[in-house]
């Protein structure tokens, strides 16, 4: 049989081009090795099965390479849907989840309920995780939210028990946290996971906020993908959210993000978790994509 050359060539480059990739990593990795990073996975993104499978691949494949991930995770749809079921409508204040009794033990049964789910998946994707309540574990302590109006057991976190989370990346066991929290009562909160996020990301000096959700960042036209704003100044910020322009769900994150570096949290980002490996590109690539935070 004839020895195709040209073939082989490109065979040949193709697995060099494979090899390159891995080595520009490589600095990456250095910086990032044996550090903590703080994944916020929004529920908007978690629907889809290939998505979120793609996001915990990421994950696993960070927690392998030695960087020390800690996930929290929303679960707005999910809640919503489950509140449906009981014939309870979901109304939100300034993109917080308006929460009564019956609210927050079903907020709290869908949680738990998630956060199992993505436990044993990146389990089986081969890295070691251990679910956290906010609540039980007693991480997120709260105090009640008082905003224009009740909007019942939603939580302002004021403190951060980091123990638990230390204790597990310690042994790069990746911390999957629920946003519940408790208050000097023993009483439960739902906590917005984007604030839970910061407070944690604060707390915990972690090398970068990586909030990932259904959108490509911070768009200028909420309609126009093309419209993203690839850096946003904080300065800007208050602007953007009194023009409407970043409305809902986009507020706690965007505060979030300013919180987290105002805590000395170096780099804050909002991704778009539906682009397939968003997370390796932000963190092991000099281009980045969604939005980045600068204070
Ligand atoms: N300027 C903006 N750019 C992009 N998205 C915006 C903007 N203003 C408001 N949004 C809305 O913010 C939403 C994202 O927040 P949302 O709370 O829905 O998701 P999440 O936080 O990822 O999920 P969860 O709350 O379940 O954890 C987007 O889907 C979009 O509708
Ligand atoms: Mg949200």
């Amino acid at each position: 049989m004839a020895y195709d050359v040209t073939e082989s060539d490109q065979f040949m480059e193709r697995l060099v081009e494979k090899a390159s990739i891995l080595i520009e990593a490589l600095p990456y990795i250095k910086k990032f090795r044996g550090k903590e990073v703080l994944i916020k996975y929004g529920g908007a993104a978690m629907g889809n099965e290939d998505i979120r499978m793609n996001v915990l691949h990421d994950l696993v494949f960070m927690s392998y390479v030695g960087i020390k991930p800690i996930l929290i995770h929303g679960g707005g749809p999910n809640i919503t849907e489950r509140l449906k079921k009981e014939g309870i409508a979901s109304k939100f204040v300034d993109g917080l989840r308006v929460t009564d009794k019956k609210t927050i033990s079903l907020v709290s049964d869908t949680l738990a309920d998630l956060n199992k789910s993505i436990v044993h998946d990146i389990n089986q994707l081969g890295a070691r995780a251990i679910g956290l309540s906010g609540f039980d574990n007693e991480i997120l302590n709260v105090k009640k939210v008082e905003a224009k109006e009740d909007i019942g057991y939603v939580g302002e976190v004021v403190a951060v028990n980091l123990l638990p989370l230390k204790e597990l990346t310690e042994f790069n066991i990746i911390p999957v946290v629920y946003p519940l929290g408790i208050d000097e009562k023993g009483e439960m909160y739902n906590v917005n996971a984007d604030e839970a996020a910061a407070k944690i990301a604060a707390a915990m000096q972690v090398q970068k906020l990586m909030i990932l959700s259904n959108v490509r960042g911070i768009l200028r036209d909420p309609e126009d993908p093309k419209s993203l704003i690839s850096s946003l100044h904080v300065d800007e910020v208050e602007t953007l959210i009194k023009n409407k322009v970043i409305s809902g769900g986009m507020i706690p994150k965007i505060r979030a993000c300013i919180a987290a570096l105002q805590g000395d949290v170096k780099k804050a980002h909002i991704i778009d978790g539906r682009i397939k490996h968003s997370l390796l590109l932000e963190i092991f690539t000099d281009q980045g994509i969604g939005t980045e935070i600068i204070l």
